[in-house]
């Protein structure tokens, strides 16, 4: 099934909705998704959602790979590699939610620039998403998410709703426990759950 998911440069850049046969309303993506058991529960809630996974790892793929079959899913689509190199393939606002969920979290402080959420990144993830659109950030890691927290109240184009505690430390009910942060919570660390908006553009 791999090569019917597999999407490449070209076909990204050119319009992300025709990768998809349903004319998809919305095209979202989740970056690192890991054993993609959160992916495949988003596609098969949201199925008039075109959903982009991409993870480096291949495990992760084949076990992506395994839940569309299993579960006839239609909408989603991988791309097997690094999400740096996917983002600047991406039309500007052409991505209506973006979820990064427990990225590796570098904790040295010399390796912050690796860190998926930070300065490098959010100019790009701001000219992807729509108006509106949403970046969901997860993490178990206090200095990941303090960095995030820091960088993206710092970002222009983003835009913190979060009124109480409840609001980060609730996972959105539309979101699955993933295989990461079952594991985090089973060692005793608390997520956070950072959901920010992109303002519109001018
Ligand atoms: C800690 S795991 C979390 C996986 C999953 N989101 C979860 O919550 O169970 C981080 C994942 O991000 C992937 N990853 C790390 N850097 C990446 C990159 N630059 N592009 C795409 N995926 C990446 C890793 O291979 C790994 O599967």
């Amino acid at each position: 099934m791999l090569p019917k998911l597999l999407i490449g440069e070209a076909a990204v850049a050119r319009d992300p909705r025709a990768l998809f046969q349903h004319a998809p309303q919305d095209i979202w993506l989740e970056v690192g998704f890991g054993g993609g058991e959160h992916l495949a529960a988003q596609a098969t809630a949201n199925p008039v959602a075109g959903i982009i996974g991409c993870e480096v790892f291949l495990n992760g793929v084949a076990s992506l790979v395994r839940h569309v079959d299993e579960r006839k899913l239609n909408n989603v689509r991988v791309w097997h590699g690094d999400v740096r190199e996917l983002l600047p393939n991406l039309p500007d606002g052409s991505i209506a939610r973006v979820f990064v969920l427990y990225p590796d979290p570098w904790p040295k402080a010399r390796h912050a620039k690796r860190r998926l959420i930070g300065p490098d990144s959010l100019p790009e993830l701001a000219r992807i998403l729509a108006d509106g659109g949403e970046l969901r950030f997860a993490s178990d890691h206090p200095v990941y998410v303090r960095w995030a927290l820091q960088h993206l109240t710092a970002a222009p184009e983003f835009h913190w709703q979060a009124r109480t505690p409840e609001d980060w430390r609730t996972r959105p009910a539309d979101q699955i426990e993933t295989r990461y942060e079952a594991k985090a919570k089973t060692a005793g660390r608390t997520p956070s759950y950072l959901t920010f908006l992109r303002r519109p553009r001018a």
